[in-house]
């Protein structure tokens, strides 16, 4: 296991090897102190730190660059899950979430891991999707479009030699009949290794320079011409092996297995279960600049691949009563091109996760959805997660109402002992502690 090591004991490391990320206490620190305890072991540049502190970062000329009518931008908190271990590499994963408590469930669940996760990518093979109407023999033109093949990934091979001098480009075609209301349609996938790239430019593009070689062939008329969000032959799964986080009491244990397993019979539960992961997973995907709303679609479509709507997540107990987490879900996420190049906090983002392939940051985020699972599930079967969210939420309040740094804790500590968080109750803390620090 890679030894924990305080905060304040660490020293100058260079980024690689030796870089440490389970580190007890991180959560201590002021946010600068934070910062220059990733910086430090990440060789962050000052600028980049300026870049994450919002003294640089994204500017309206690059906002007016990346979307229509742009007048500003929207910050998000960026924070970083420490303590995890994924393929015996650590990893710092920064988080962009306003949700209070899912980077500290996160950094928590990685905790009770103590070897770690274990990941797998099936590649990164996106789907195209071309929509055909009007086909007098929707069978027969299946065939014919089959009997291209070669043609039909040569056209689109064509639209990107860079992508596929890198090794990727449209390798195959799976092409469906399907019954519309008026007509059977003739709908041709074609099967894009995107490489590094999220590709839904390089799948959009090869999909309208093919469409009318495949009307000719078939006599169809194209309408749709646009990659599939499902993205089943993209499919990352990782696997975590945690500690009983009961403090061995067994039937607390057997309650959490019980949690997750309704997720696998009622789709009431899966829903909430599914979010919880997608806490994580979304909060990974927008702090590294991909397209959240693919990923999200792309894991809610596969949790309903069986017709049902399911858990992304299983939960097993193994040997030594620990307890065996496993997730399954598309992960489209790209590190060239599009705004993970061109955003400049995700930029930072990536650098300091420390990935060299789409492969490797699919594993993270899978790790980080599992993780986040974990921690969901055990705050369920134990305590409930309300104790964890009011310390936030009264914190959140305090600070609407202006408390000051040094007010913070107080208040909170206060209102806690007190047992009821409210705006009321907060700022009647605030005010009596204010007043008693004047009359001082
Ligand atoms: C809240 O954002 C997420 C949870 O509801 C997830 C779950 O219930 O598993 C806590």
């Amino acid at each position: 296991m890679q030894h924990i090591i305080h905060s304040t004991m660490l020293n100058t490391s260079n980024r690689g090897d030796c870089m440490v990320t389970r580190i007890s206490g991180f959560y201590k620190n002021s946010p600068e102190k934070r910062l220059e305890i990733i910086a430090k072991q990440l060789n962050l540049s000052t600028e980049e730190k300026n870049t994450l502190l919002g003294n640089a970062g994204l500017s309206v000329n690059v906002a007016d660059h990346m979307v229509e009518n742009a007048i500003g931008s929207f910050p998000i908190p960026l924070g970083i899950a420490v303590n995890f271990k994924v393929n015996e590499k650590d990893a710092f994963v920064p988080m962009a979430t306003e949700e209070p408590s899912v980077i500290a469930a996160a950094s928590n669940a990685a905790k009770h891991s103590a070897k770690g996760f274990f990941t797998s990518y099936t590649g990164s093979i996106m789907r195209g999707q071309i929509q055909l109407t009007n086909v007098i023999d929707p069978y027969g033109a299946l065939a014919r479009i089959y009997e291209n093949k070669e043609e039909i990934l040569h056209r689109c091979n064509a639209q990107d030699p860079t992508l596929v001098s890198l090794g990727g480009g449209a390798k195959d075609l799976d092409v469906h009949v399907i019954d519309g209301v008026a007509e059977k349609m003739v709908v041709t996938h074609l099967l894009v290794d995107t490489k590094d790239a999220m590709g839904a430019n390089a799948v959009n593009t090869m999909a309208e320079a093919v469409a009318p070689f495949i009307e000719k062939i078939t006599g169809g008329k194209a309408i749709l011409r646009i990659l599939s969000n499902l993205a089943d032959q993209r499919i990352v799964r990782a696997r975590g092996v945690f500690e009983n986080p009961f403090s061995g009491d067994k039937n607390v244990q057997e309650k959490f297995i019980r949690a997750a397993e309704l997720a696998e019979a009622d789709p009431y539960r899966a829903a909430t279960h599914n979010k919880g992961i997608m806490n994580g997973i979304t909060a990974v995907a927008l702090a590294t600049g991909n397209d959240t709303r693919a990923v999200e679609a792309g894991a809610h479509a596969y949790a309903s691949i069986t017709g049902r709507y399911r858990p992304l997540s299983h939960w097993e107990i193994g040997e030594d009563d620990s307890m065996i987490g496993s997730i399954e879900l598309p992960m489209p996420v790209g590190l060239v091109g599009g705004v993970t190049a061109s955003h400049p906090v995700a930029k930072v983002a990536i650098k300091i996760l420390d990935v060299e392939s789409v492969e490797e940051l699919a594993g993270i985020i899978a790790s980080v959805g599992l993780a986040q699972n974990f921690a969901a599930l055990k705050a369920l079967a134990g305590e409930g997660i309300q104790e964890g969210h009011m310390k936030l939420h009264a914190r959140n309040i305090a600070m609407q109402l202006g408390a000051k740094n040094d007010e913070m804790d107080k208040v909170v500590e206060l209102a806690m002992k007190q047992g009821k968080i409210s705006y009321d109750k907060i700022k009647e803390i605030l005010l009596s502690l204010q007043k008693n620090n004047s009359n001082h």
